[in-house]
């Protein structure tokens, strides 16, 4: 029987293996690629015509190795370059990340909602979008993030120097009330364990990783894309060092697995 065609996910990093657990653990039946742009990272300062660039060349590494539908499990990369990929392939299911302003207005009880993203995802048009649309009453106070992350990239979880950048970035938001907190960028959901340890427990944490998934279901389904058999293993490349990314893949991924240098 021919190989089912794998899903095409990619990030400017590491980040984005927190939106492929998602799509593993909803469509386990899916084979998935997944590109690193770890040689670029961090995208949050680059320029958009930079990051669209990066993201229309690994879009077409991807689509040559077949993939059936591409996410783009990076914040600021769907904010550069979702819109100029779903003009060049109109047939191809594409998802991309937004903030998760919507249940965060809808589930803050202070009325004040915090959100962590790069500068990139929160000048731009969509994330403007984004509060005009869904904010409603509700005091959204963002916060841009420099520096974390790299913490993450270099797979410093729970180190004092993670610990004290977060800590400097979140603080100020709890001070101004917030007890909903958006994590607009896939990499900070691997941040949860320290965050949860700098936030009272009435504060909540909310990504959208998980809604993702669950796009990227409805969009395959809608098009019977959906795979029958059983996934390959998800294969790996790193425009960074191949090595350290699979130095990291057991804690960001759970599974020892080989990368490759992606050649763009
Ligand atoms: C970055 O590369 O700066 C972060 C990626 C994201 O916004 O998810």
């Amino acid at each position: 029987m021919a190989e089912a065609a794998p899903v095409g996910v990619f990030d400017s990093g590491v980040g984005g293996l927190s939106v492929l657990r998602e799509i593993r653990s909803l469509l386990p039946r899916e084979s998935l690629l997944y590109v690193a742009d770890s040689g670029h990272v961090p995208y949050g300062e680059k320029s958009a015509d930079f990051i669209r660039a990066r993201s229309q060349c690994i879009a077409e590494f991807l689509l040559e190795r077949g993939a059936k539908a591409l996410v783009l499990a990076c914040n600021t990369a769907t904010v550069a370059a979702v819109a100029d990929l779903r003009e060049r392939y109109p047939q191809l299911p594409i998802v991309g990340m937004e903030p998760a302003v919507k249940p965060a207005a809808a589930a803050t009880r202070s009325g004040v909602v915090g959100v962590l993203a790069t500068t990139g995802t929160l000048k731009s048009a969509r994330f403007a979008a984004l509060l005009d649309r869904f904010a409603g009453d509700v005091r959204v106070i963002t916060q841009p993030c420099p520096g974390l992350v790299e913490r993450i990239e270099a797979g410093d979880l729970m180190g004092p120097q993670t610990r004290d950048l977060l800590a400097g970035f979140v603080e100020p938001l709890l001070a101004e009330g917030c007890d909903t907190l958006i994590l607009g960028c896939t990499h900070y959901p691997f941040l949860r364990p320290l965050l949860q340890q700098l936030v009272p427990d009435s504060v909540s944490l909310i990504d959208t990783g998980a809604a993702v998934a669950r796009q990227l279901q409805r969009l395959m389904e809608a098009r019977d894309l959906l795979a029958g058999g059983s996934a390959s293993p998800c294969r790996f490349w790193s425009s960074g060092e191949p090595q350290a990314m699979q130095e990291i893949l057991p804690i960001l991924w759970g599974e020892l697995a080989a990368v490759d240098k992606f050649p763009g």
